[in-house]
């Protein structure tokens, strides 16, 4: 099929390599110039791993091109996905000016050669898949007035469940995919846009291996309305689940238990789960602040107050400044101090800032007075660029982090800072004190390297009271 992507972000660039790499013709058109100009060079402009990789195979197999203009690919399409972002107004609700301005401008593109859909994989609130079919139909009325009664599309709702830092491999095997359609022949053509990924039927590309599970993937056909639904309520659950997790650990460090070892013999259960049941800094990123945000938004509009999503919006802003009370607690003054953060972006395997703890600790510590030095793998630059007023001193490495500070808090759980070496840094700092803002290391080890260590939810125990126990193998699973 004729595929046109409108946004090539993080969801309409991986959409795109994908769609095109199981063999459809992809254009991907953004308005964004440079950003056009970067993908056509073969740059993304966005880190997320293997992406680079799959837009290369894409071009030799259904074909991907790069551009700024709109009509031509639309008129030349069978779906057009609109993938441009919904950022946050003030008041919680989505801005949908982007959404718009692409919906519109199909409706100008399209012509009657063809029956069309239009598929919106946008985070849109409740009821936007009326306002898509509405501003489509405006689009032509105003674009051909006299054949506007001949141009037919339908319109499908198709969230995306992707997470950043492993955004190709979660499109490739997804574990099911939602379409909301309007009407039948709107729904079999989508049925046939991803019978590949439905029937799990194609190759994996180098590097993205098909997990053993993922044999098909289930099609969740909806209306519009539950399709949109179900984006949020997923967004607002997993937010939630985090909140939760994150409540217990700080009960667990109050009464003495350690939350690793709690949360691993919760998640153990299946009716539980253990994925993104840790406890942490709480999560970030552009969805689940804005999807809870605009889920309440809405529910507010109908009358009813949301009272688990408020709380957990409240826990996760909470978490985020346990950092500075933990560092109160061994330092007592900050203002003046050196404090080495270790991860930036939001989560790790990604260089998106949007919604980063990182930032909202780094802003409070500044605030109170303290310097800053920050060292992340990937995500410095997007930093420097986005937040020029920031104060921070970027460093080219943990140690020059380490070097004279007072303290670090590790943010953002790199998988590289798993393999510090905890003595060396320890030997660098004026105060050998850790924040390990999200568990990584052993507080056994982080000790005996000479780190006055504090955790999340990890009360201090005498060592003879220590379990051997798979706690300390309980990684981190990322939001
Ligand atoms: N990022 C995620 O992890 C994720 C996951 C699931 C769903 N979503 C949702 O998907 C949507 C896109 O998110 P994203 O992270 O890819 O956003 P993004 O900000 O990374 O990308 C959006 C792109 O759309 C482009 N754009 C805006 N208006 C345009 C127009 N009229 N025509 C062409 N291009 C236009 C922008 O220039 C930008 O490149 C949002 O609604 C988001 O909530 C995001």
């Amino acid at each position: 099929m004729r595929v046109t992507v409108i946004g090539t972000g993080y969801v309409g660039s991986v959409t795109g390599a994908c769609l095109s790499f199981l063999g459809h013709h992809v254009t991907c058109v953004d308005t964004d110039e440079a950003k056009i100009a970067k993908w056509k060079c073969g740059q993304a402009p966005i880190y997320e791993p293997h992406l680079d990789e799959l837009v290369a195979l894409a071009g030799r197999r259904g074909g991907i091109e790069f551009t700024t203009g709109l009509a031509g690919p639309a008129r030349a399409s069978d779906v057009i996905f609109i993938a441009v972002g919904t950022p946050p107004l003030p008041d919680g609700s989505p801005n949908l000016t982007y959404l718009e301005s692409a919906a519109h401008g199909i409706g100008a593109a399209i012509d009657g050669s063809r029956f069309r859909v239009v598929v919106n994989k946008s985070t849109v609130p409740v009821g936007s898949g009326n306002l898509v079919e509405t501003l489509v139909r405006e689009g032509i009325a105003e674009a051909h007035p006299a054949d506007r009664h001949a141009i037919h599309f339908g319109v499908a709702s198709n969230p995306e469940f992707l997470r950043e830092g492993c955004a190709v491999a979660d499109s490739l095997y997804p574990d099911r995919i939602v379409v909301g359609a309007s009407d039948e022949q709107t729904l079999a053509i989508m049925r046939d846009l991803y019978r590949p990924l439905l029937e799990q039927s194609f190759e994996p590309p180098p590097g993205v291996p098909r997990p053993a599970t993922a044999t098909q993937a289930p099609l969740v056909a909806t209306s519009l309305t539950s399709a949109e639904m179900i984006k949020y309520a997923a967004n607002a659950f997993l937010a939630m689940k985090i909140g939760f997790a994150n409540e217990i650990a700080n009960i667990c460090e109050r009464v003495g238990a350690e939350a690793t070892e709690v949360l691993q013999g919760i998640g153990l259960d299946s009716r539980i789960g253990s994925k993104f049941l840790n406890a942490g800094l709480g999560w970030g990123g552009s969805c689940f602040g804005k999807d809870v945000h605009a889920l309440l938004h809405t529910a507010a509009e109908y009358g009813y107050s949301g009272k688990l999503l408020q709380a957990s919006l409240d826990v996760n802003t909470a978490q985020r400044q346990m950092v500075i009370q933990k560092l109160q607690e061994k330092l007592f003054i900050l203002k003046g101090r050196t404090i080495g953060i270790l991860g930036l972006a939001f989560k790790p395997d990604t260089d998106d800032l949007r919604d980063a703890p990182s930032l909202s600790i780094v802003e409070r510590l500044l605030q109170m007075g303290a310097r800053v030095k920050a060292y992340d793998p990937i995500a410095m630059n997007a930093c420097r660029a986005l937040y020029p007023d920031l104060k921070i001193r970027y460093c080219d490495s943990p140690r020059e982090v380490a070097q004279d500070a007072d303290a670090l808090v590790l943010v953002t759980e790199w998988s590289e800072f798993a393999a510090l070496p905890l003595a060396e840094l320890a030997a660098l700092m004026v105060k050998p004190i850790l924040v390990d803002g999200r568990n990584v290391f052993r507080p056994e080890s982080a000790a005996a390297a000479g780190f006055d260590y504090t955790g999340i939810g990890r009360a201090p125990r005498p060592p003879a009271e220590r379990r051997e126990s798979g706690a300390s193998q309980f990684r981190p699973v990322s939001s």
